[in-house]
C-alpha cells in the first residue's frame, strides 16, 4: 500500500494545477492512465476566457455564460469563476506559459461563439498544449509529486465500502483508491487523506467525438458506485466543426475560426447560419450543431464546410498554424479551399455534483475539472469557460485541502483477485465498445426521442450485464476498466435524458420541443437508482 496526503487521480489541467498548488505542504501523488499528456486539456485550442481588456466587464462574461446555460447555471458559482479569470491568467503567466500576445505586448484576445467581447486569451491555436508543458514541467521535477503514468485508478475505496471500518457520524469517508498498474497488471491500494477526480469527461461514449482517447468518463462512473450524485447529464456538448475527413480521427476545428471570420456554407457555397439565428456563426455552440445537423439531414450531406479563404494566407498561418498544418496534411489548404466539418461530441456539461470548493457527497473526496458539475455550465458550456474552470476549481479545492491538518491515513484492504482468471479473448470488449459508441450516437446524440432513449437504456442494459459478468470472472485491464465505465455513464446521459420534458441547452427532444417555465437541474442519486428506473417503464421500447 502507497501512502499519500494528496491523490490526484488525472493529469489535465484541473489535476496539474490543483498538484502544483498544494505540493509545497502536502505529500502528493498524481495518477494518469496514460502519459501525463493524454489529456482533452492537451488539445484544447481557442483558449481561455477572462475579462482583461477595459472594453469587457465581468458583468458581460457573466451573462453570456448565463445566457449559454439557458436557463440552469449557478449564479452565484458563475459570479464567482468569472470574477476569478483575470487571478486564473496571472497564476498561469507566473508558472511560464507562453500565451500570443499583440505588437505592445499585451495579451492578445481572440473571439468565440456566444462572447459579446473578445476575451479569449490563447497560445495561436494550441493552448493547452502550451498550458500543459508548462505545468508537466514543474510537475515532473517537484520533490513532493509522485507521478505514476501509465496507472488506471479502478475504483473509490470508502469507509462504506471497507467491511469493520465505518466513519464519525456515519458519513461517508474516501480513503483512497485502487489502481491498476498498465505495465505489470498489479492493482495497487493507494491512501490519502484527500481523493481528487481530476478524470476529465466522457465524449468516447459517442461514436464521433473531438476527444481524446482517455476521455471515458471514468471519474463520473466511480463516484457514483461509491454513492455520489451526478447532475445534468444530458447536457452533452456537440462542437460544430470537427474536420470531416476519413484519415483524420477527432480533429477539431477550433470556434475561434468563426471567431476570426471564417462562414459555415453548403456545399454550392450558400450560407446557412443568418437564417437559423440572428447571431449567425457566432451563435452559442448548441444553436450553430443544431443547424449544422438539421442541414445536413435535411439535404442528405455528409457534411458542411466552414470557409476562412477570404483571410489573408499570413493571416491564417499567424492565428491557426496547427489548423492550418494539420489540413493541409490531408490536402485541404485552408487559405483557398473551405475545410468540411462535422458536428461531434466535445464536453461533458454535467458530471459529479459539487459545492463551490469541489467538495463532493463524500468526504474527503473532491472532483475538478470536466467530470464535475459545480453549476457553471448549465444547459450548455460557453466557449473557453472549461479551462477557466478547471483553474478556478483547482485552486479553490486546493485552499480548502491546505487549510486541513496532515493526519496519518488508515491502513486498507488489498485488491481481492482469488477468484479471477485471464480472460480467454477480448472481442467482447472490442465489440461491446464499438456497439454502445454507435448506439449512443444514433439514439442519444444531437436530437433525442422517447423512443431512441428507451431503445439506447434497453441495450445499455444487455450489455452492462455481459459486461458485469465479464469483469467478474476475468481479471481486469485498461479496456475493460474503461468500458465498463463507458457503460454507466451511457446509462446516466439516458436517464438524465429520459426525466427532462423538455428542450433546454444542449437537450433536444423532438417529443418535448418546448422549454418549462421554471428549469431544474437533473440531479440523480445513487440511492433512489431502482425508482428511477421505474420511472422509465412507461418508455420501453415496443
Ligand atoms: P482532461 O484534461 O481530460 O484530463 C483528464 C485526465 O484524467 C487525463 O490525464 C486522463 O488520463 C486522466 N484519467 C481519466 N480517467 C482516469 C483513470 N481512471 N485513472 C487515471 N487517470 C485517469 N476548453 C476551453 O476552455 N478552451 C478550449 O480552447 C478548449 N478546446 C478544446 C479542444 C478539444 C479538442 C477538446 C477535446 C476540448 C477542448 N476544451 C476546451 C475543453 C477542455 O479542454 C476540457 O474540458 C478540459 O481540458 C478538461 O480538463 P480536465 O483536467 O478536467 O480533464
Ligand atoms: C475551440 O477551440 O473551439 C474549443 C473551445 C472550447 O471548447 O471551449
Amino acid at each position: 500500500m502507497q501512502q499519500f496526503d494528496v491523490l490526484i487521480i488525472g493529469s489535465g489541467l484541473a489535476g496539474l494545477s490543483l498538484a502544483l498548488r498544494v505540493a509545497a505542504n502536502k505529500k502528493v501523488c498524481v495518477i494518469s492512465k496514460r502519459k501525463i499528456h493524454d489529456s482533452a486539456s492537451n488539445w484544447a485550442q481557442g483558449g481561455i476566457a477572462a475579462v482583461l481588456n477595459n472594453d469587457d466587464s465581468i458583468e458581460a462574461h457573466i451573462q453570456d455564460t448565463l445566457i449559454a446555460g439557458a436557463g440552469l447555471s449557478d449564479v452565484a458559482v458563475t459570479k464567482k469563476v468569472v470574477a476569478q479569470g483575470k487571478q486564473a491568467i496571472d497564476w498561469l503567466l507566473t508558472q511560464g506559459v507562453n500565451f500570443t500576445r499583440e505588437p505592445n505586448n499585451s495579451l492578445h484576445l481572440t473571439r468565440e461563439g456566444g462572447h459579446s467581447h473578445r476575451r479569449i486569451i490563447h497560445a495561436a491555436d494550441a493552448t493547452g498544449n502550451a498550458v500543459q508543458t508548462t505545468l508537466a514541467e514543474k510537475v515532473r521535477q517537484h520533490p513532493n509529486i509522485t507521478l505514476l503514468e501509465n496507472h488506471i485508478a479502478v475504483d473509490l475505496i470508502t469507509t462504506q465500502k471497507v467491511k469493520g471500518m465505518s466513519a464519525p457520524s456515519h458519513h461517508n469517508l474516501c480513503l483512497g483508491c485502487y489502481v491498476l498498474d498498465n505495465h505489470t497488471g498489479k492493482v495497487m491500494t493507494i491512501a490519502a487523506q484527500n481523493t481528487i477526480l481530476a478524470t476529465g469527461g466522457a465524449g468516447k461514449v459517442y461514436l464521433y467525438t473531438t476527444n481524446p482517447d482517455i476521455s471515458t468518463g471514468d471519474g463520473i462512473a466511480m463516484a457514483w458506485r461509491a454513492g455520489c450524485r451526478v447532475a445534468n447529464m444530458e447536457f452533452i456538448q456537440f462542437h460544430p466543426t470537427c474536420l470531416y475527413h476519413p484519415h483524420a480521427k477527432s480533429f477539431l476545428i477550433s470556434e475561434a475560426v468563426r471567431g476570426e471570420g471564417g462562414l459555415l456554407k453548403l456545399p454550392d457555397g450558400t450560407r446557412f447560419m443568418p437564417d437559423h439565428d440572428p447571431r449567425e456563426e457566432l451563435a452559442p455552440r448548441d444553436v450553430v450543431a443544431r443547424a449544422i445537423d438539421f442541414e445536413m439531414k435535411k439535404r442528405g450531406l455528409d457534411c458542411v464546410y466552414l470557409d476562412i479563404s477570404h483571410q489573408p494566407l499570413e493571416f491564417i498561418q499567424a492565428h491557426f498554424p496547427n489548423i492550418y498544418q494539420r489540413c493541409l496534411s490531408f490536402g485541404i489548404d485552408i487559405s483557398k479551399t473551405p475545410i468540411p466539418v462535422v458536428p461531434a461530441a466535445h464536453y461533458t456539461c454535467g458530471g459529479i455534483m459539487t459545492d463551490d470548493k469541489g467538495r463532493t457527497d463524500i468526504n474527503n473526496l473532491y472532483a475538478i475539472g470536466e467530470t464535475a458539475c459545480t453549476g457553471l455550465h448549465g444547459a450548455n458550456r460557453l466557449a473557453s469557460n472549461s479551462l477557466l474552470e478547471c483553474l478556478v476549481f483547482g485552486q479553490a479545492a486546493a485552499e480548502d485541502i491546505l487549510s486541513q491538518p496532515t493526519q496519518a491515513v488508515a491502513p486498507l484492504p488489498f485488491w481481492d483477485e482469488s477468484r479471477v482468471t485471464d480472460a480467454d479473448e477480448e472481442v467482447l470488449i472490442t465489440h461491446t465498445w464499438d456497439e454502445l459508441r454507435r448506439f449512443m450516437w444514433n439514439y442519444v446524440g444531437i436530437v433525442r426521442t422517447d423512443k431512441r432513449l428507451s431503445r439506447a437504456l434497453h441495450r445499455i442494459h444487455m450489455l452492462r450485464n455481459e459486461v458485469h459478468e465479464f469483469y467478474s470472472h476475468f481479471r481486469i485491464s485498461n479496456d475493460l476498466i474503461e468500458l465498463r465505465n463507458l457503460l454507466q455513464v451511457a446509462e446516466l446521459i439516458v436517464l438524465s435524458a429520459m426525466s427532462r420534458k423538455e428542450s433546454r441547452g444542449l437537450h433536444y427532444s423532438k417529443d418535448y420541443p418546448n422549454q418549462e417555465a421554471d428549469p431544474v437541474p437533473t440531479i440523480l442519486e445513487p440511492s433512489n437508482y431502482f425508482s428511477l428506473l421505474d420511472s422509465t417503464h412507461g418508455h420501453q421500447p415496443h
